[in-house]
């Protein structure tokens, strides 16, 4: 069974290679006590360690008349290549726990972006996130239950989501999956084995944060993004392909060769119009048309089942992307919102930004020791 190490420099979770499951959860601190937070983070920290490696809550057994410690539908299942990621909501950093000081800049909210007008507040935000991956759905599900009642009488879940299917690919190698549009997504997502990018574009260093206990980290940016699915189904195959500037069977660009042959977005057509639509997303999103702007994608697509006003499939893209700087992100929103062919057929619903601090480094360490 696949165990991914949790101890280590940096949180697993963000370059590791993609999991097929995710169980997202943001929570809300209702302690004012920030030695509670503390223990409450040391005591994930414990817990993860442990499910990242198929085990329960704790070793030993429970006497008859308590209840079990681990919640016990994990048992047997075994660790499923899961990994536990956390981060912090800039609102933690507010007048309840001392910690004003300690807010990096870049967490700073940007408020509404593009495209972002019908975010709820009910699923945007809170003061803490978990992420936790892995090949079985069960498995990341028992660790966000477990995690939550852990946190009883400290923090409550906010909103959460449950993932299906990676939409994206984070390794080389890794094949490219689908997203429910149909496309192939994550073709030209940063790879984890492309460390040059990834340290420049991913991890905080020294030079990037005006907050030394972020160093090691990285900042997640998480959006719940419907897809009006039956609008797309109905859209002739053309326009889907012109919508992403991308084949749909191939996922090859739209200026010609295969899969990962580097888009030409100069390249005419017979009409002297680029063969790349300029508000194709990928056109909107591509480095070469944001001054080198790259993120790291690992999102997952989604279903709540029925929307029940409606009666249609409420399904679309958890996207997570992973930068050194919300700003990253953010400059490439404001263009896809702005621009993007697709909006036609996507709403942003929520999500939020979040401070996922250095790693873990062994047993007695916690998510972000160095914060307090
Ligand atoms: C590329 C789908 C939202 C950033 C792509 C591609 C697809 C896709 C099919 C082309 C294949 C690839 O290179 O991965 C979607 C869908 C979305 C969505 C279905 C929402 C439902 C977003 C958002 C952002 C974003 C919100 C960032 C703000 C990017 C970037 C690329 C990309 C940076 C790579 C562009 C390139 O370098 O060529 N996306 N995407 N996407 N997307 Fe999205």
């Amino acid at each position: 069974d696949a165990v991914v190490p949790f101890y280590g420099e940096r949180q697993a979770g963000v370059t590791t290679r993609q999991q097929e499951q995710m169980m997202f959860a943001a929570f809300d601190l209702t302690t004012m006590d920030p030695l509670a937070v503390q223990q409450l983070l040391g005591r994930w920290a414990a817990a993860a360690a442990r499910f990242t490696q198929g085990k329960p809550v704790s070793g030993g057994s429970t006497p008859a008349n308590r209840p079990p410690t681990d919640t016990g539908e994990g048992i047997d299942l075994g660790a499923h290549s899961l990994t536990i990621t956390v981060g912090f909501g800039a609102s933690m950093f507010d007048e309840r726990f001392g910690l004003r000081d300690k807010m990096p800049a870049a967490l700073r909210p940007f408020g509404k972006l593009p495209g972002e007008g019908d975010m709820r507040p009910e699923l945007t935000g809170g003061d803490l996130c978990v992420q936790a991956c892995a090949d079985d759905p069960q498995v990341v599900f028992h660790a966000v239950r477990n995690l939550t009642r852990i946190a009883r009488g400290t923090a409550v879940l906010r909103w959460s989501q449950l993932g299906f299917g990676r939409a994206s690919a984070t390794g080389t190698g890794q094949t490219t999956p689908r997203n429910l549009f149909g496309f192939k997504d994550g073709t030209r997502n940063l790879h984890a084995d492309q460390t040059a990018d990834i340290d420049r574009y991913v991890w905080v260093d020294d030079a990037a944060t005006d907050q030394p206990w972020m160093v090691g980290g990285t900042y997640l940016v998480a959006r719940k993004i419907a897809m009006v699915i039956e609008s797309w189904d109905a859209d002739f195959l053309a326009d889907q392909e012109r919508i992403f500037g991308r084949r749909k069977d191939s996922g090859a660009p739209l200026s010609g060769g295969q899969e990962f042959t580097v888009p030409d977005f100069h390249k005419t057509g017979a009409n002297g119009k680029p063969l790349i639509d300029v508000r194709s997303h990928m056109a909107l999103a591509a480095p070469e048309n944001n001054n080198g702007v790259k993120i790291l994608r690992r999102g997952y697509n989604y279903t709540d089942g029925q929307d029940p006003v409606s009666g249609r499939l409420a399904a679309g893209l958890f996207f997570v992307s992973f930068q050194r700087d919300p700003a990253q992100f953010k400059a490439l929103q404001t263009k896809l919102g702005a621009g993007d062919l697709m909006n036609e057929y996507v709403t942003h619903l929520g999500g939020g930004t979040f401070a996922c601090p250095p790693g873990v480094h062994s047993a007695g360490d916690w998510f972000g020791k160095r914060l307090f």
